[in-house]
């Protein structure tokens, strides 16, 4: 018997779409399946105003191709020069739908990000008062700290003092890798959620490790032991509305991926749904899936979900995808979830 699976149509609260000619190539792939998503302002230079995102937003409907829709939520690159008030009036526009906080070093195009969060309080405080969201990419960068414990020593260090200080803040904690960030999210008080990437949900280190070292799983924050692995698909199965998808796929060219100094980014955009529903069934919650990809999201940003729906028939062969996917700056490899999937989506 076939099996299928209707789903309000999905959104992705964490994409990274780049611009130029990587834009054009990526966009359609997401604006397949997805609704929405939140938009990483990582560009060079960041999008750091209200200016900078509607010119973003612009230049992403322009490469939006004929007959798709899509509909790119704008957020704005925290800097220490941010103006609270500049974040307040895009907000009131409806141009932004959340803040976006790097630790300066943290991960791709994060210089420009916090060195010290005493600086960019009265931002902040403007966020709590007006009720718009701060998405953390949740991890300290001191060179002290092993790469593989920072999101644990962000938990205890920063985010927990932060949300202490500005209690009605709300919070995003972006790819949680951790046992702790589930922990902490699901025990936390007060306003807080989390997005949980695809990838993570499908490897752990030893992908990225064992057999020679593969630069197409690396990302960051890291893939972590299998018992976090195991930890995130327990809590993206369990139908928390705290736990949401956030795919963080991000495209690196493969000759920087593939080189000395691999750039850090699984690019998941072309296959997230089939890659999301193998590993619900694996975990026996098909029934889980809705909520994940398509509900709890649009919940924690006070958004309707979407009317439209997508369907997912599991087939008998596994479903073909591109390996890598064609962009003006080069091929850009498409994630590999290391086996064979069945579930596809049906062409609407
Ligand atoms: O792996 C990642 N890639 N993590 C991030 O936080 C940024 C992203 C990118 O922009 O390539
Ligand atoms: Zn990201």
């Amino acid at each position: 018997m076939t099996q299928r699976l209707t789903l309000r149509r999905p959104d992705d609260w964490h994409l990274h779409l780049r611009d130029g000619a990587m834009l054009r190539a990526v966009l359609p792939e997401t604006a397949r399946h997805f609704a929405r998503a939140i938009i990483m302002p990582n560009l060079v230079p960041p999008v750091v105003t209200g200016a900078d995102a509607t010119a973003y937003r612009a230049r992403i409907m322009a490469a939006l191709p004929k007959g798709m829709t899509f509909s790119p939520l704008m957020t704005l690159y925290l800097t220490e020069s941010t103006d609270p008030h500049d974040v307040a009036a895009a907000h009131a526009a409806g141009l932004v739908t959340a803040v976006k906080l790097y630790p300066a070093g943290a991960t791709t195009n994060s210089a420009s990000g916090v060195r010290d969060l005493a600086r960019v309080r009265p931002v902040l405080e403007t966020m709590a008062e007006i009720g718009l969201p701060l998405c953390i990419h949740g991890e300290v960068t001191h060179a002290e700290v092993d790469i593989f414990d920072r999101e644990k020593v962000f938990l205890d260090t920063v985010l927990e003092p932060l949300r202490r200080d500005i209690p009605n803040l709300k919070v995003t904690l972006e790819h949680v890798t951790t046992r702790d960030g589930i922990d902490y999210v699901r025990e936390a008080s007060g306003d807080i959620g989390a997005t949980i990437t695809t990838h993570h949900l499908m490897i752990n280190r030893n992908h990225i490790l064992v057999g020679g070292i593969k630069p197409h799983y690396y990302c960051l924050p890291v893939a972590k032991r299998a018992t976090h692995q195991e930890a995130l698909r327990k809590a993206a199965t369990s139908g928390n509305p705290r736990f949401f998808l956030g795919t963080d796929s991000a495209p690196h060219t493969d000759d920087n991926k593939e080189s000395a100094c691999g750039c850090a980014g699984c690019f998941t955009a072309t296959n997230t749904m089939a890659c999301l529903a193998h590993v619900f069934e694996e975990e026996g919650a098909l029934d889980k899936l809705e909520g994940f990809t398509s509900l709890f999201g649009p919940a924690r940003y006070g958004l309707a979900p979407n009317d439209a729906t997508i369907t997912l028939v599991k087939e008998e062969a596994p479903v073909t995808y591109p390996a890598r996917i064609e962009t003006g700056d080069g091929p850009v490899t498409v994630f590999d979830p290391g086996h064979p999937l069945f579930w596809r989506v049906l062409d609407q």
